[in-house]
């Protein structure tokens, strides 16, 4: 396993190239399983969650094959209906594979998730659409066992905005006989680009943006080639790093209207902040104003900001709050922000931060993704050295982030835990 060791202290000052989006990447993988055919998507990130989809399709009898960015995927032919528990375990985004198996072979049997770091994460919304669109959906030994004929088109009236099961059921209603629409359907940029891809096939889908989806189901779809959008949280977590360490950072190929809400709270804190069609520069005097945040669904602020966001507080003139609305638990972190001397309580889903003057680097332990995000900006701007270890959790979603924070002059480094004990 390996650790990053940090020596903080040092403003950011340089260029960073934003990567592919994780989240929409994933999907994308699980539409080339509706038409058989040769699929490229270009601008893929590097990461182990894209290593474990394009493990979990390859199963099914999908080929992948990584040429650089480019991501090739061949699709001759489902080979089974099954996408066990042993890779769906790792990654929750796996239940992508329930809808395309259903509208294009009419049975799939997929391993429920289970749980994750910060607590339960259902998936009733997506067996609900599944059955509201005609499949018989039952649960057996710990997984989704489903079959369909053909599946017809339904009113989907999501009592939640889920990213995760809008994406599931536009995957199954896109081959669906009729129209589906759904209602309180996400709005994330992830979603449109999904819609986008989807359409580009064959599919027939309106309302992208609106949180109402009007999807025409069709008979067959085609493979076609696309790019994949840029990685709005790789950028806000970057957009952290330049104004916590009081840096100047430019940030290329992203873009900044999947970021308003970021943004907008950067300024509040006190970083100067510009943009351009593909680019934002972030500049901070190191003065970090308190902020009040509270998670939604987009255009708000993310919840895959709110780690982050944290960290950044932690060190502001004054109080801060943040509140998760979307996943009440979701603050593993806090115990590990605590150790480099961070001022934080927990009141159920709210955050209070009492902003400090410094953190002093410590051995700190990632528990997720975005957690481990949050423990990488306060080691950026601890006193002394700090070890991350379990850096796994950050490879699922950030791609070398540590010669991404060094070419702009974080003291950052990987090591193996094994031979450097400390
Ligand atoms: C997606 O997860 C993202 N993952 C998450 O990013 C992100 O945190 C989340 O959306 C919210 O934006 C991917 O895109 C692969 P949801 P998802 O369904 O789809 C409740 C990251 O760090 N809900 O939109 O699983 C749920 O409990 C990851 O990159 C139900 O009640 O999230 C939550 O409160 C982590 N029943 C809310 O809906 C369901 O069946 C939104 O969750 C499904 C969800």
């Amino acid at each position: 396993m390996d650790k990053l060791v940090i020596h903080g202290g040092r403003p950011l000052r340089g260029e960073i190239v934003i990567g592919g989006s994780k989240n929409a990447v994933l999907p994308m993988m699980a539409a080339a399983m509706l038409a058989e055919g040769r699929y490229a998507l270009s601008n893929v990130p590097r990461l182990k969650d894209v290593r474990t989809m394009a493990r979990l399709v390859e199963g099914i009898g999908v080929s992948v094959t990584a040429e650089g960015r480019n991501l090739i995927l061949e699709n001759p032919g489902c080979r089974t209906w099954e996408a066990p528990y042993d890779l769906v375990k790792t990654m929750r985004a796996s239940i992508y594979v329930l809808g395309p198996l259903l509208a294009r072979y009419g049975r799939a049997k997929v391993s429920l998730p289970g749980g994750c770091a910060w607590g339960p994460r259902p998936v009733n919304l997506h067996i609900e659409g599944m059955r509201k669109l005609g499949a018989d959906v039952a649960i057996k030994e710990g997984y989704i066992v489903a079959t369909a004929g053909k599946l017809k088109g339904a009113r989907i009236l999501f009592d939640k905005s889920s990213v995760g099961a809008t994406a599931n059921i536009l995957l199954a209603a896109v081959l669906a006989r009729g129209t589906t629409r759904i209602e309180n359907a996400a709005r994330e940029p992830e979603i449109d680009a999904l819609c986008d891809f989807l359409n580009r096939m064959g599919g027939r889908i309106a309302g992208m943006g609106t949180g109402h989806l009007e999807i025409e189901g069709v008979d067959s779809l085609r493979p076609v080639s696309a790019e994949v959008i840029p990685d709005r949280i790789e950028t806000g977590t970057y957009l952290v790093a330049g104004h916590i360490t009081g840096g100047d950072l430019t940030l290329r190929r992203t873009r900044p209207d999947h970021c308003v809400a970021v943004i907008e709270k950067l300024r509040e804190s006190g970083a100067d902040v510009d943009e351009g069609p593909d680019w934002i520069r972030v500049r901070s005097g190191g003065q970090i104003r308190p902020t009040h945040v509270v998670t939604v669904e987009y255009p708000g602020f993310p919840t895959d900001m709110q780690a982050q966001w944290l960290a950044l507080m932690s060190l502001a003139a004054g109080t801060s709050t943040v509140t998760d609305t979307i996943f009440h638990d979701r603050f593993t972190h806090v115990a590990e922000l605590q150790r480099l001397g961070a001022d934080l309580t927990i009141d159920r889903n709210v955050c209070v931060v009492q902003g400090t003057d410094f953190l002093s680097g410590a051995r700190v332990m990632s528990t997720d993704l975005r957690a481990s995000a949050s423990l990488v900006l306060a080691g950026l701007v601890a006193r002394g050295r700090t070890d991350i270890s379990r850096v796994y959790h950050l490879d699922r979603g950030y791609e070398r982030i540590e010669e991404k924070l060094g070419s702009v002059g974080a003291d950052i480094r990987r090591e193996s835990e094994k031979t450097t004990p400390s």
